[in-house]
This record gives C-alpha cells, sequence and structure tokens, in this order.
C-alpha cells in the first residue's frame, strides 16, 4: 500500500498555474509524501464545463479531505457563486489562518511575526443582504444582517488559543467592536473571555477593538502575536498585516475544518502578470508548507522555510514584486538548488 497522502490540487486562474507547476517542483524535489488529484475550478471550469465549481472537485475534496489551490477567478455576473464562499461552507471550514512575517529586512516595518486566526463562516459574510423599496426606487434602502452563534464564537477562538499553544506562542489578541454591536460583537467577546480563562497562565490573553488594532498594527506591529477576530474585521485586517511585510507576494493562508483543510496562497489570480514568467510562487510555497506541517512533516515545512530564507534574503534572488528582476523560473530553479 502507498504511504502516499491524497490531495486534491486545484491549479485555478490566472498565476495559478504557473506558481502551482513552480511548487510543484519544489514538493518533488523534497519528496513530499503527496499523491495529487488534479481537479478543475475557477474560470478554468467554466471554461471546460459551464460550472466554476464542478461536483467532480466537490467530490474529490471530501474524498481527500487535504487540497492545494491557485487562486480563482470568480466569474464576475450573476448566476455564479462565489467559489471561495461556497468552498467554506461546503466543508466546514471555519478558520481561516495567515500568518505574516518580516522576512527581508529594511522595509517598512521590522521583526513582524503575526498570525491572524480569522472566523470564516458567520458574521456579515453570510450575505443575509435584501432591499427595501421606497416609493418608486426599488433599492432605496440596503440591508445586511450578519449573525454570530456562541458555538462559533467559542470554536474559533479556542482554535487560537491552541494553535498559540501548539506554536510557541505567547499572546493572543481578541479583537471585536463590542462597544457598538454589542450583542453581534458582544457574543464573541464573552466566548472569548471564557477561552481565555482556560489557558491563564499559559497563554496571555489581551483585547482590542478593531478600530484601535489598525492603528497599533501601523504602529507597532511587533507588540502583535496571534489575533482571533470575526469574519469582516478578519478579512479587512489580514490585507493589512500582508501590507506590513511588503504585500501580496509572501502570504499563505490555511483554511481549516473538522474534517477538511484547503491550503492557498491569500492573494487573488493577478491577471495583469498572468502568463509573464513573473509571478511570485512564494505565497503558495509557503501554503504547501502549512499543509506539510498539518500532516506532521513539521522536518519538511522547515526545509522549504529555510530554502525561502536562503534565496529572498541571502542571495537576493527575488521577483519584482520584492524589488529584484528574477522571473517565476529563476526563483524556482535557485529554491530547488537551495532545498536539494
Ligand atoms: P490580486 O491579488 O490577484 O492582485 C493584486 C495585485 O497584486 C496585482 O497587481 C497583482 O499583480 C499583484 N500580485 C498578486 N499576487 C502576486 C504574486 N504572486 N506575484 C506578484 N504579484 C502579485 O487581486 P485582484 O486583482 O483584486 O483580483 C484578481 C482576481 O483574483 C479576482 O477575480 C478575484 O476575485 C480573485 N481572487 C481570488 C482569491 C482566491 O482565490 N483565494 C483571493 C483574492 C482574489
Amino acid at each position: 500500500m502507498s504511504d502516499l497522502i491524497p490531495v486534491t490540487l486545484i491549479p485555478g486562474d490566472g498565476i495559478g498555474p504557473e506558481i502551482i507547476a513552480s511548487t510543484l517542483e519544489i514538493l518533488e524535489t523534497i519528496k513530499a509524501p503527496f499523491q495529487w488529484d488534479k481537479q478543475l475550478a475557477g474560470m478554468a471550469a467554466v471554461d471546460a464545463s459551464g460550472d466554476p465549481l464542478p461536483q467532480q472537485t466537490i467530490d474529490s475534496i471530501h474524498k481527500t479531505g487535504l487540497a492545494l489551490k491557485g487562486p480563482l477567478t470568480t466569474p464576475v455576473g450573476k448566476g455564479f457563486r462565489s467559489i471561495n464562499v461556497t468552498l467554506r461552507k461546503e466543508f466546514g471550514l471555519y478558520a481561516n489562518v495567515r500568518p505574516t512575517r518580516t522576512l527581508i529586512p529594511g522595509g517598512r516595518f521590522e521583526n513582524v511575526d503575526i498570525v491572524l486566526v480569522r472566523e470564516n463562516l458567520e458574521g456579515f459574510y453570510a450575505a443575509m443582504e435584501h432591499y427595501i423599496p421606497v416609493g418608486d426606487d426599488p433599492k432605496a434602502i440596503a440591508t445586511c444582517a450578519g449573525y454570530t452563534s456562541r458555538t462559533e464564537c467559542r470554536r474559533i477562538v479556542k482554535y487560537a488559543f491552541d494553535y498559540a499553544v501548539k506554536n510557541n506562542r505567547k499572546k493572543v489578541t481578541l479583537v471585536h467592536k463590542a462597544n457598538i454591536l454589542k450583542e453581534l460583537c458582544g457574543l464573541f467577546l464573552e466566548e472569548g473571555r471564557k477561552v481565555a480563562k482556560e489557558y491563564e497562565g499559559k497563554i496571555a490573553c489581551e483585547e482590542r477593538i478593531v478600530d484601535a488594532c489598525a492603528m497599533e498594527l501601523v504602529l507597532k506591529p511587533e507588540t502583535y502575536d496571534v489575533i482571533v477576530t470575526t469574519n469582516l474585521f478578519g478579512d479587512i485586517l489580514s490585507d493589512l498585516t500582508s501590507g506590513l511585510i511588503g504585500g501580496l507576494g509572501m502570504p499563505p493562508g490555511a483554511n481549516i475544518g473538522e474534517k477538511a483543510a484547503m491550503f492557498e496562497a491569500v492573494h487573488g489570480s493577478a491577471p495583469d502578470i498572468a502568463g509573464k514568467n513573473m509571478a511570485n510562487p512564494l505565497a503558495v510555497l509557503r501554503a504547501s508548507a502549512m499543509m506539510l506541517e498539518y500532516v506532521n512533516r513539521v522536518d519538511l515545512a522547515k526545509r522549504i522555510e529555510s530554502a525561502i530564507e536562503k534565496v529572498v534574503v541571502h542571495d537576493k534572488v527575488r521577483t519584482k514584486d520584492l524589488g529584484g528582476n528574477a522571473s517565476t523560473s529563476d526563483m524556482t530553479a535557485a529554491l530547488k538548488r537551495a532545498i536539494a
């Protein structure tokens, strides 16, 4: 019997196939124990079958419980569901984990090492929206009803604290807006405080109102460790934390559920540079390193992180977004040499 772990592989759209191909070359070099089941989603799937998220792709993830995904272009226009939201719901991927760490010294911010844990299923992204007509204007008022559940608040905060324990972190910051959204965010804070008590003496806990947190993140980002927050705030703050370390080319993301997990770059399909051999492959490569950690191959994940550091920091092989002139293939070749 094979010891390989089956993984659904979705190359994705735009720069997706280029950066996934680069990652696969590196995973092959270190003999990562994965067996790929290649499936389509996004525009590639629309072109092939008219459906941006074919049932076959969903079935594959149900079977493997693991997916490595390139960015997907969500087709503009009515009739298409948001693919990412559908995937999160279908597989109950409740925790979105986005680590951001300073790699190249001399940037605007030094010593950033923040892991943002975002609740992925509830809040305002439950998309319970509608218009209320007034007079002859059918869209006079727009409303959106967000919700949080006690169970989900508890589960996401607990995930963040467990993550902190497992990864030798010292502090978790609960980020909320309970001063204004007294029930929606109040419940998150109430449950968060209860969970924090269970980790007293092991992991410190702080609380921040989201607007104050945004300001502190650009004034003294080095004081943050693990952040846990609700869906909308997490979406916004995780782009902010990506900006702190020089943009979207580097940060990976994991979407974790009880029965499945999906790993991807934080960035999108970058249509402006697609097919030009210019894309930075590091975010999706780091996502594959998170997947290696998830399957308990921390040794291989560490080799990837060390090779990235050698190539980008010491040898200064950098793509254009990092201020260099290396192509995707130059960087892939350098990484393969560094990791072999
Ligand atoms: P984007 O992240 O694709 O691009 C924003 C900017 O960052 C562009 O200038 C792009 O060239 C640059 N960039 C992104 N990744 C890069 C990389 N690896 N190397 C070098 N430069 C990089 O965001 P945008 O343009 O708003 O979205 C494009 C498409 O991607 C949309 O259809 C959107 O829906 C989709 N998207 C998909 C996501 C996913 O599948 N998880 C996440 C975000 C957006």
